[in-house]
């Protein structure tokens, strides 16, 4: 599995704590910026981020803003998408067994490091479910289509 990496300035230091942890666990990654000090707009990265991901460049993406609040809008508005917001390691859990999160995205301003490394680890190590599930991913899928141009 290969893993896409996007942040704006203010997810840049977590971003950097989960570059450690897929290095030392021999998971691979690319990182579509931004790169340190930069003062940059999530919008661009997420962007950048999501074509690459839709180009076939990567298998799952994990993007970081302050909140994640804007990195999860954007990244929603992709068809394909499913972006998901998690602030803790059940959400992480179930945004992966439930929903088949290919997107997660996390808050640099509102976790430490750590807690935002063990998030990442448990989405990284959690499989979907599918089953009932699937049925519930395919009404979202329904309605992109009916909703999304491309
Ligand atoms: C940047 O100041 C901040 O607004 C951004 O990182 C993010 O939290 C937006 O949702």
């Amino acid at each position: 599995m290969k893993i896409g990496l996007a942040s704006d300035h203010a997810g840049f230091p977590l971003k950097k704590g989960v570059i450690v942890y897929l290095q030392e666990n021999g998971i691979a990654y690319f990182d579509y910026g931004s790169a340190e000090g930069e003062k940059v707009d999530y919008v661009d990265f997420a962007e950048r981020a999501i074509v690459g991901y839709q180009a076939g460049e990567c298998d799952r993406l994990i993007l970081v803003c302050g909140t994640g609040i804007g990195m999860t809008m954007v990244a929603n508005k992709f068809k394909g998408i499913r972006a998901t917001l998690c602030c803790d390691e059940y959400m992480a859990e179930m945004s992966r067994a439930h929903n088949d999160s290919n997107c997660l995205t996390i808050g640099g301003r509102i976790l430490p490091v750590d807690e935002g490394v063990f998030i990442v680890k448990t989405w990284v190590e959690t499989e979907y479910e599918g089953g009932r599930h699937q049925a519930r991913l395919d009404k979202i899928a329904k309605i992109e289509d009916q909703n999304f141009k491309a």
